[in-house]
């Protein structure tokens, strides 16, 4: 029998607006309650779970919030996602999670779980900043999560506030060997009000995207990304790793619903102009179909400004919600890029570098759970050919370190 071909698709869905933390940047928030109710038990089962099945097989349902775990009915949709054969993500800061907490949810995904961590720097004064938990709090969590033997990262929110410890907090997290998702601040939510802790483009070219580059388990969905279009190709080609997992998602292997139904290309244009339809209207599946902003951005050919001239137009594409912040059009150029391309023949000086790590991080996802078991190869052909690319890139970068 014909095996169907794997794909990949994440839908992030902000459950709540209840938190119990005040996270001064929150995105989530907002000044008044919504006139809508959340989406209740059956709705998040019936409109998020059951259609990210429909779209993908193998697609992952990242429960955030909110607080998520504030949910009552967190568990009934955590039994009812892994009954689908879904992996959960579940996004949190973690001050309900306690070893008993982590088994019970080990328990009701059935290992189907992944915890996203937020941690916004490894220094406690640049976390405090923004956050009331403790890095070291965080960092017992991750050690529950290895004693359970479950899979998390961390997810880090770039501000102007924490940018000067992020390459201390990305190399003490690749030391540990956690895999890292940036989140870039933008004014939604509380974040509207303190635009300022926003970092533009001299903050990315000396500070933000040196400090990305050099760890290769943070190269999920950054920008700007600078590995060559050639070598993506050719290795997702081989590997049949989706196009999707580097430079920005929006639209493409990621979206966002939030906690009353309405749906974004990305999780950081929610509750914005973009009319992306709503869960309660029109079912999931049909808007991923048929809403243009949605098609746009998934093609990426009416891309605009300097992406869309851009050699690195499909493996990085810019980010689509700094760009609508910048400008009220998610399509045009990413406003904090530093490169300058003339054309798309113009390459940038750091892409043998970005080639090197990607081949590094996917070795990564190959070798260790439960990565392997999300960016699997469905076709014996592409395991057996996965397996071979690992061990030839591992002898070639543990040669050239000689
Ligand atoms: C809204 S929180 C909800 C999950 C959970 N309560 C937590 O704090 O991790 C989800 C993620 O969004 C990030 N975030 C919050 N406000 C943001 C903003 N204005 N811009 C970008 N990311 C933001 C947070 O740091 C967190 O990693
Ligand atoms: S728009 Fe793209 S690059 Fe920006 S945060 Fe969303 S997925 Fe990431
Ligand atoms: S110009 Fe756009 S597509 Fe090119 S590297 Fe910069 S952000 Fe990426």
């Amino acid at each position: 029998m014909k095996k169907k071909k794997r794909d990949f698709f994440l839908c992030y869905f902000e459950s709540t607006r209840e938190c119990n933390q005040d996270c001064k940047y929150c995105m989530t928030k907002k000044d008044i309650s919504p006139a809508e109710k959340e989406l209740s038990t059956d709705e998040v089962k019936h409109l998020i779970i059951d259609e990210v099945k429909k779209i993908c097989a193998q697609g992952l349902v990242a429960f955030s919030g909110g607080e998520f775990l504030l949910r009552k009915d967190a568990f009934e949709l955590l039994e009812y996602n892994s009954g689908k054969e879904l992996y959960a993500f579940i996004n949190t800061n973690g001050e309900v999670l306690d070893p008993e907490k982590i088994k019970m949810i080990k328990k009701a995904t059935r290992g189907k779980i992944i915890f996203g961590f937020s941690l916004d720097s490894i220094d406690e004064n640049a976390h405090s900043e923004t956050r009331s938990s403790k890095p070291e709090e965080i960092l017992k969590l991750a050690r529950m999560c290895n004693k359970e033997k479950i899979g998390y990262f961390f997810l880090i929110t770039v501000t102007r506030l924490n940018m000067n410890s992020l390459d201390k907090t990305l190399k003490f997290l690749r030391e540990h060997n956690i895999p890292t998702l940036r989140s870039p601040f933008v004014p939604r939510g509380a974040g509207s009000s303190i635009k300022e802790i926003g970092f533009n483009k001299d903050d990315m070219e000396k500070t933000i995207n040196p400090a990305l580059r050099g760890n290769p388990l943070n190269y999920v969905s950054f920008t700007p990304f600078f590995a060559s279009p050639e070598y993506m190709k050719k290795t997702w080609k081989l590997l049949e790793i989706p196009i999707s997992t580097f430079g920005c998602q929006a639209a493409r292997g990621f979206i966002g619903v939030n906690a009353e139904g309405y749906v974004a290309p990305c999780v950081h244009l929610l509750d914005s102009e973009l009319d992306c339809g709503n869960v309660r209207k029109t079912p999931l599946s049909e808007i991923m179909a048929t809403n243009h902003i949605m098609k746009s951005l998934a093609d990426g050919s009416e891309i605009k400004g300097k992406c869309g001239k851009c050699r690195y137009k499909h493996s990085c594409r810019g980010c689509r919600a700094l760009a609508y912040y910048a400008t009220g059009d998610p399509l045009e150029a990413d406003p904090v890029c530093f490169f300058e391309p003339e054309d798309e023949n113009t390459r940038s000086d750091f892409e043998t570098e970005c080639n090197e790590k990607v081949a590094e991080f996917i070795r990564f996802l190959a070798l260790n759970k439960p990565w392997n078991r999300i960016f699997r190869p469905t076709s014996f052909w592409a395991k057996l050919k996965t397996i071979s690319w690992v061990l030839g890139t591992y002898k070639k970068s543990s040669g050239r370190r000689k």
